[in-house]
């Protein structure tokens, strides 16, 4: 089992609808062990499999964010579907581990109910409130392509990208720098 790297706003596969799951097997479950790897490593509430590069609908909620205690294996919801959305809203600052050092305030539901199925292909509800339910909220858009920079106005939009873009571009300086051999000894 090993953490595999995170989808990076501008990737288009981002933008993706993913696909429904057609039966729970073993290859989901790994994918849901390196998935839950990979969020906590990168200390994430929640985990699209689209933002490893997986199509499919699913995601991953961090277990205390689901209402477990600290610590408790994440939340699996498989082929989700929002039921209900309150009507009670709450704004607060939300991230994406696919928009690092991102967060903007997003206008989300109090209360979302979700109707998904588990690791064994059973069908269950969960309803959340507050920092869960805006989690279900936002991974359920990552499985429709929708993501949190679509949640800002157009000026905030073109500052994200250009911070994202100048980050991006330190990262390659870096690791350039940290290989220059490799890079001086390239055959071109
Ligand atoms: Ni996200």
């Amino acid at each position: 089992m090993a953490a595999r790297s995170i989808v990076r706003f501008p990737d288009p596969q981002l933008r993706r609808r993913s696909v429904e799951i057609d039966g729970v097997d073993d290859d989901v479950r790994q994918l849901v062990a390196e998935m839950t790897e990979t969020m906590v490593e990168a200390e994430g509430a929640g985990l699209a499999a689209i933002q490893v590069a997986v199509p499919v609908r699913l995601f991953i909620v961090d277990g205390h964010v689901a209402g477990g205690a600290e610590g408790s294996p994440p939340k699996v919801f498989i082929n989700p579907e929002i039921l209900e959305i309150s009507a009670e809203a709450q704004t607060g600052d939300e991230g994406c581990l696919s928009f690092p050092d991102v967060f903007v305030p997003v206008k989300r539901g109090l209360r979302a109910r979700v109707r998904a199925l588990d690791l064994d292909g059973n069908s269950f509800e969960a309803e959340g409130e507050g920092l869960y339910a805006r989690a279900l909220q936002h991974e359920t858009d990552h499985l429709n392509g929708r993501l949190l920079i679509d949640q800002v106005g157009p000026v905030k939009r073109e500052i994200i990208k250009r911070k994202l873009r100048k980050d991006a571009e330190a990262e390659r300086e870096e690791a350039a720098d940290r290989e220059p051999a490799r890079q001086a000894g390239s055959p071109g």
